[in-house]
């Protein structure tokens, strides 16, 4: 069932014709402003033979050079703007765990924008005006707080402004304000659920009735997890600072199908991770944006490294994206075998006596990479059950991935709990060379 049209916004009620026209119009604008006001695209196009005039439909959008995080970089802090910097309202930056982080700006119409794009995320996840949302995404530098914060505003929504940490707190906040909405890492989300057990709260009895998880990739099995822990709908939320922050893309709770992408200002394209080519819809490869909108820092192709397929709408006349899987980087080759983070995930939520929390090591056993699963037993998990449950991980994830691994069930609460994103890979590995 779609939502009740008088709770869309216009450029929701377009029909694909429409939004396609708007699409271009904004696309060729954009190019525009990106060539005249930031050198470094003004370079990457001419040395490309292209020029914003050169698009005429959207598929031309392919004849123009990719953006990537290297190219930010080189540009730190603010050379990717066009804008003069007085006109920027704000500055995120991303943390990058190497090298420099990459600074992003936002115009004061960027900042309204943004805020428009997470309160129509928010309708669609199920939230109303007068709902009470417990933010706890990090505020500062990362988009997550400050994304989430002014766009439950902009929707009509009282605001916690809880970020990340202080989990004991976070309980009483959630128990005392009774919040309907909570928007944090689904990572997090499953540190509160070991706070609210260690309080002896029943967390399916608080007032919370939608969660809107993003900002790392979490899958089906974390989802039903989540949903039957909690009694909540879970739903997903992706964006990247690069394109404007949490927002970019939401599911919405009538379908829990992939996310609808706000592509009236984000216009997505999947392209073959290593010929740089567009695929077409419903295969898989990585996702790249360009911003149709956006003043202070338009992004023309930008590589986002998320892998996923586009699909057509369902819920909205937008195109959904599929549950990201995992990004590139976060990819491991284990002695040939490509395996995500994600495909552990679904193995480790599915073994009984096992609690959803787990880390990757990875280490050097001879001349040969290895992996150890590491998960944590559930509190009840006697001797037997913990040894099964190792024996049934490894089976798995050969008999499902291909690829010969250690499992080892630890003590309950043993391994790091997530105050934010989560690092899933702790690499112990020789180098090399
Ligand atoms: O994580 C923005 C955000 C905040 C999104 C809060 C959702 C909620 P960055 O720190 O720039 O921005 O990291 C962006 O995080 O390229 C993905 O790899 C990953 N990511 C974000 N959302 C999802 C998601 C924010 N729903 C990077 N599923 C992206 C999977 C996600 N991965």
């Amino acid at each position: 069932m779609t939502q009740a049209a008088d709770l869309l916004d216009p450029a929701e009620r377009l029909d694909l014709d429409g939004l396609r026209a708007l699409q271009l119009e904004r696309l060729r604008n954009s190019l525009r402003h990106a060539y005249e006001n930031v050198p470094f695209y003004r370079e990457s196009f001419d040395q490309a033979g292209v020029h914003p005039d050169d698009c005429r439909s959207l598929s031309d959008l392919s004849r123009f050079p990719f953006t990537t995080k290297a190219d930010l970089r080189a540009h730190y802090p603010y050379g990717m703007f066009a804008v003069p910097r007085e006109r920027i309202r704000r500055l995120h930056a991303s943390s990058g765990t190497t090298g420099r982080p990459t600074v992003v700006g936002y115009t004061e119409n960027d900042l309204s924008m943004w805020a428009d794009m997470v309160a129509r995320s928010l309708r669609a996840a199920g939230a109303r005006p007068g709902d009470i949302a417990h933010i706890a995404y990090g505020y500062g530098l990362f988009t997550g707080g400050l994304g989430a914060h002014y766009g439950a505003e902009r929707l009509g929504c009282t605001v916690i402004p809880a970020s990340g940490g202080m989990t004991s707190r976070q309980v009483t906040l959630i128990q005392d304000l009774k919040p309907s909405v909570i928007m944090v890492t689904p990572s997090y989300m499953l540190t509160l659920l070991d706070e609210f057990e260690r309080q002896g709260v029943d967390p399916r009895s608080t007032s919370l009735r939608v969660g809107v998880f993003g900002a790392e990739p979490w899958t089906q099995d974390m989802r039903r997890e989540i949903e039957e822990r909690f009694a909540i709908d879970a739903v997903d939320i992706y964006g990247l600072s690069e394109v404007i922050g949490p927002g970019v893309a939401q599911e919405c709770v009538e379908t829990k199908d992939g996310l609808h992408v706000w592509e009236d200002h984000f216009f997505p394209e999947v392209v073959d991770p290593i010929t740089g080519e567009v695929l077409p819809e419903g295969e898989q490869g990585e996702l790249v944006f360009t911003s149709l909108t956006k003043e202070a820092m338009p992004i023309v192709r930008y590589r986002t490294r998320d892998l996923t397929r586009l699909l057509p709408g369902t819920a909205r006349v937008f195109r959904r994206m599929e549950k990201v899987t995992g990004r590139s980087d976060d990819m491991v080759i284990l002695r040939g075998v490509n395996l995500f983070p994600t495909q552990i995930e679904e193995i480790v939520l599915r073994t009984p006596g096992v609690a959803p929390h787990f880390q990757l090591r990875l280490t050097t056993s001879g001349r040969m990479d290895a992996l150890t699963v590491r998960a944590e037993a559930r509190a009840d998990a006697d001797a037997a059950t913990r040894e099964a449950a190792a024996r049934s991980i490894v089976q798995a994830v050969k008999d499902g991935i291909g690829v010969s691994v250690e499992a080892e069930i630890v003590d309950p609460e043993s391994l790091e709990r997530s105050v934010g994103k989560i690092r899933r890979i702790v690499d112990l590995r020789e180098r090399r060379g």
